[in-house]
């Protein structure tokens, strides 16, 4: 079992595209002075494309990984081993004070596991975000990191409920805001004017000139995407949307895969439908924030638009982040037809949802953090010492 003592570094784990900007503010706290806090970085390899990866770490400032794992693609389990299998021995070597994790990937719990039985701490960060829904892979991942997490950061009240029905122990759990609402805040100067992007249009003018501005769809889920029957209806329902308003299509290469495999390239042929490749980083801040609305599956999408107070329709039946639609701009409407046909409909007529900015979703949670680390490291990562003698 390792030693916990304060000059250890905190090794911060990353896998997949939405680990990147949370964990950006989180390297940029520990590391800035006057007390920086020793940190290193690892990369699981979840996400290699350019597109997937390098574009986030340039746009975001995150300095190069320290280790690369360089797992790729596979079956949930086949990815969750590989990295199991891979992390193990860095982490004999590194011996750090504790290992961090971020958001609900299978990266996340992959090494939450290895580090827990290898006796070294584990910090989750956005714990405690539950859909109750464990048909989704990430539900599953969420439950059991913080299960055996010892510092547990929340992003809402909500959540510190649900850690609490879990049986998680209170003094583990720190409310600290978002740290996905850091980068975005810390960002937005910088977006890219979706002009820019219009550009990759074959009539620009369509999207330019909207008198209804233009939609912004995300799509990538499992659940949507992976049936051909699903993901027809979908593919469908979006060009019936593009009659009323022009839509924007970063597609990702879960959804590119399966669109061409079920031969459904044809459904978005219309010059009111931009497809494009996945996005960097300011590209698709730039052209969330000036969307009229964003049709989604992304989790961490629901919560950037309740930020920027863009009307945000989530095509899934439950979302794991409801205070984006108790206190934001977000509405779950599933992947019925008719649903988001009438939703979309309603903010095109209405306006949609104002919202309001959640409590401490103010651009300092990675501060916040750090200042808790900080106490838990000088007093020698309690939670760790009280857990591992069963008390
Ligand atoms: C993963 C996360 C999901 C997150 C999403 C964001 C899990 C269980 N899921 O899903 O929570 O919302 O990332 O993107 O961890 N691929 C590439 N290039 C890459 C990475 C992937 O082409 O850099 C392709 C591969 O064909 C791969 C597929 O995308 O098989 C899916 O990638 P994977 O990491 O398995 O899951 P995501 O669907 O991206």
């Amino acid at each position: 079992m390792s030693i916990v003592t304060n000059a250890a570094p905190i090794l911060c784990v990353v896998g997949a595209r939405p680990n990147f900007m949370k964990i950006a503010p989180i390297m940029a706290a520990l590391r800035a002075g006057p007390t920086p806090l020793p940190a290193r970085l690892l990369h699981t390899g979840q996400h290699y494309d350019a597109a997937m990866k390098d574009a986030f770490f340039d746009q975001l400032g995150i300095p190069e990984p320290d280790i690369d794992l360089e797992v790729g693609s596979a079956t949930h389990a086949a990815q969750t081993a590989e990295i199991m299998k891979r992390f193990e021995p860095v982490l004999e070597a590194e011996r750090p004070a504790a290992v961090l994790v971020v958001g609900d990937v299978n990266s996340t719990i992959a090494c939450a596991l290895v580090a827990s039985k290898m006796g070294v701490a584990v910090i989750h960060v956005e714990a405690g975000l539950r859909s109750y829904d464990r048909s989704m892979p990430e539900e599953i991942n969420r439950v059991l990191t913080d299960q055996i997490s010892d510092l547990l950061f929340t992003t809402e009240r909500d959540a510190h409920l649900n850690l609490a029905r879990e049986g998680v122990d209170d003094r583990r759990i720190h409310f600290v805001g978002n740290v996905m609402i850091d980068t975005l805040l810390g960002h937005l100067p910088q977006a890219t004017p979706p002009a820019r992007i219009f550009g990759a249009a074959s009539d620009p003018n369509v999207f330019s000139r909207s008198a209804t501005g233009y939609a912004l769809v995300t799509l990538h889920r499992p659940a949507n995407v992976d049936s051909p029957d699903i993901l027809e209806r979908l593919l469908r329902t979006l060009r019936r949307v593009s009659e009323s308003i022009p839509v924007v299509f970063p597609i990702h290469p879960r959804t590119r895969t399966r669109i061409e495999a079920a031969g459904l390239s044809a459904a978005l042929d219309t010059p009111r439908i931009l497809e494009l490749a996945p996005l960097g980083y300011l590209d698709m801040l730039g052209l969330m924030s000036k969307a009229r609305l964003v049709l989604t599956d992304s989790g961490g999408i629901q919560e950037e638009t309740t930020a920027l107070g863009i009307p945000c329709l989530t095509v899934r039946e439950n979302t794991e982040r409801p205070i984006t639609v108790e206190q934001g701009t977000n509405t779950i409407v599933g992947t019925d037809s008719r649903r988001i046909e009438t939703a979309v409909a309603d903010i095109l007529a209405g306006g949609g949802k104002a919202g309001r900015v959640p409590e401490l979703w103010d651009g300092k949670a990675a501060y916040r953090i750090k200042t808790v680390l900080n106490d838990w490291l000088k007093q020698g990562a309690p939670g760790r010492v009280a857990r591992v003698a069963g008390r």
